[in-house]
């Protein structure tokens, strides 16, 4: 079981940014991504239909005898995680938590901002997060709209995705925000532009993803379940989509390593 790979998974590219992070801090580990891609973007879709996604995509991942399961979409955390560790009790499976404490512990200015898409933010899970880290600080949400879409075309370095990124960060930055939380997996790929669009505000962006990592060894340590030493890892990317979705995945993953 040891040598056996850890399954990633998200609606489509976002979760790369896990990944990206997972293979960082843990370089001996082999690694099944999988990006849904047929049914992205998941965002506005009914949380029964999430579920219904993330059960397939998880059996997916079970079915390739994966030793642990990173759920690297905050909409599938938010929709399906307590049915899908009920499901697949047996294997340990992390999902994305809103990073709203790291957040709420670090402002300066009392005002919070969380981007997320609409279906993570009027989740129970984003809902609880925010009530009990979020005592005495003004949390904003807002979602990013077109940032999905924007990511799955490569479209992240151009005037609309800047537009995009003004739009969806206008609120919370005139409320006197100084911490930016992003809530989907898909965001730390708009981080340059991003950056360029809060510069000289003060403003900290919060990406949970090394975290997400950090606690993905924590499980190997607890569970016992690292790879071995002498076993070379490797990396490979399944979709629901067509082969052109896959090898975009592949290729995609290869340049979030620069
Ligand atoms: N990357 C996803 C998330 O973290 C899903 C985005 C989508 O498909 O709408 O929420």
């Amino acid at each position: 079981m040891n040598n056996a790979p850890i399954g990633i998974y998200d609606s489509g590219l976002g979760g790369l940014t896990v990944w990206r992070e997972v293979r960082r801090a843990l370089p001996g580990e082999s690694l099944v991504y999988l990006g849904d891609g047929k049914n992205c973007p998941y965002g506005s879709r009914p949380r029964e239909e999430i579920c219904r996604l993330a059960d397939d995509a998880v059996g997916t991942l079970v079915d390739r005898g994966c030793k642990l399961i990173v759920v690297a979409c905050n909409t599938a955390t938010a929709a399906a995680i307590g049915f899908l560790r009920r499901k697949y009790a047996t294997i340990p499976i992390v999902g994305m938590e809103p990073a709203v404490k790291p957040a709420c512990l670090a402002t300066r200015s009392g005002v919070v901002g969380v981007l997320a898409t609409e279906r993570s933010l009027d989740g129970e899970l984003f809902r609880r997060t925010a009530a009990r880290y979020g005592r005495g600080v003004q949390v904003i949400t807002a979602p990013g709209r077109g940032f999905v879409e924007l990511v799955e075309n490569d479209r992240e370095q151009t005037a609309e995705a800047e537009a995009c990124v003004r739009r969806a960060v206008e609120g919370m930055l005139s409320a006197g925000a100084d911490q930016i939380v992003l809530g989907c997996t898909h965001y730390p790929f708009l981080l340059p532009t991003l950056k360029r669009v809060v510069a000289g505000r003060g403003v900290t962006i919060v990406d949970p993803s090394p975290a997400v990592a950090n606690r993905v060894g924590q499980l190997l340590d607890e569970f016992g379940l690292h790879a071995t030493p002498d076993r070379l890892p490797a990396y490979e990317f399944l979709t629901f989509a067509d082969e052109a979705y896959r090898q975009h995945l592949a290729a995609k993953a290869l340049h979030s390593l620069r």
